[in-house]
């Protein structure tokens, strides 16, 4: 297949668009490189062996995004491309809903317009909300977020569900991402955002470093075994993965499917920690801090739908996920903030 895929240079979708490749799909990536950085593309051929054609602009640019699929016969798309800080979507909402809804329906628009119905959503676990139990299942309700950037997952899912009734004949598979961490094992992949991270892993690998002081666990006093919050961490190869078996299944099926990426088991922010010291033999400095606005105590996925209709699991240990993102971080990349 020729694939597009937009916001193809950053952490999900270039680890993504490397199993593309090798697993022998043109791959056409459109970033503006907002936050990612053009060297992602010399490493992607680096690994692959296959350069992707990319084109930097933002993805609501319609007239260029019109103009890749004139010049390419795309057959399916995964649109990853969009803004994704949450503490920084509730100061700046209106640039989080006008950026990541006007991509999605430019989109959505250029491809009727070509005749193109296949696509990959990158959705998120916020859109299951704060009132449902864990694990969860796509058929709870989700419906609810808690913050804009969230609300905009939950309305993408909103609008694709809506097109997909008006088109019975397009596919629109909603996958949604637990807490992706980890790197690709060449150490030239990886999650790299700027600034100061908001993130855990990242903030992990920093203070690892030395570029951080310690670690500020947020929260020791949940109602969970040791007092601090449970996610379900997957690695970034493994949600990678599941991006081409969500494709492969939508060549041959219609409708809408949400479906979770996670591995089904919740692990807290302390063992995190205590893996990234044992895994990479090295002493993290942390202390216990106030709980974070917003962060739920503890949620993991049911992994069994994207096992039933993907055929998908996720099969790299916590420990390939703390070794793997420090492996990258040592590295990191000439122009990165590590600086
Ligand atoms: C958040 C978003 C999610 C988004 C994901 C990736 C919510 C509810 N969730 O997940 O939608 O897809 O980011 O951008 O908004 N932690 C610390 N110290 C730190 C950083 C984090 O203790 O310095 C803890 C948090 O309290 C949390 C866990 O680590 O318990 C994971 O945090 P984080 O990596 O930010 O992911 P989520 O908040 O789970």
């Amino acid at each position: 297949m020729t694939v597009l895929v937009t916001g193809g240079a950053g952490y999900i979708g270039s680890h993504t668009v490397v199993e593309l490749l090798n697993a022998g799909h043109e791959t056409i990536i459109v970033d503006d490189l907002s936050n990612a950085k053009l060297d992602v593309i010399d490493r992607i051929e680096t690994i692959t062996g296959k350069r992707p054609a990319f084109y930097q602009f933002d993805a609501a640019d319609k007239e260029r995004l019109r103009d890749v699929f004139a010049n390419h016969k795309i057959d399916a798309a995964i649109h990853f491309a969009a803004f994704k800080a949450v503490g920084e979507s509730v100061r700046k909402p209106l640039q989080y809903y006008r950026n990541n809804i006007d991509s999605a329906l430019t989109l959505l628009e250029v491809m009727e317009e070509f005749g193109c119905k296949k696509l990959v959503f990158s959705s998120s676990a916020t859109v299951y909300g704060p009132n449902n139990p864990h694990p969860y299942k796509e058929e709870m309700p989700a419906i609810q977020s808690s913050s804009p950037y969230g609300w905009t997952k939950v309305m993408i899912e909103r609008i694709l569900t809506d097109y997909v009734t008006a088109h019975p004949d397009f596919c629109a598979i909603l996958l949604r991402y637990f807490n992706p961490i980890g790197a690709h094992e060449s150490g030239l992949l990886g999650d790299d955002p700027n600034g100061i991270p908001n993130n855990l892993m990242p903030y992990i690998c920093r203070v690892a470093a030395g570029q951080l002081e310690k670690l500020t666990i947020f929260g020791g006093d949940y109602p969970t075994p040791d007092g601090t919050c449970q996610r379900d961490y997957l690695h970034v190869v493994d949600l990678a993965v599941g991006h081409l078996k969500a494709l492969e299944y939508a060549e041959n099926h219609n409708g809408v499917e949400a479906i979770n990426l996670g591995t089904g088991n919740g692990i807290s922010v302390l063992e995190l920690v205590t893996a990234f010291e044992k895994a990479n033999n090295i002493k993290l400095p942390y202390v216990i801090g106030p709980r974070r606005d917003g962060d739920l105590p503890a949620f993991w996925a049911d992994a069994e739908k994207a096992r039933n209709l993907l055929g998908w699991e996720a099969s790299h240990s916590v420990k390939d996920m703390c070794r793997s993102s420090w492996l990258f971080a040592k590295g990191g990349t000439p122009e990165s903030s590590f600086s």
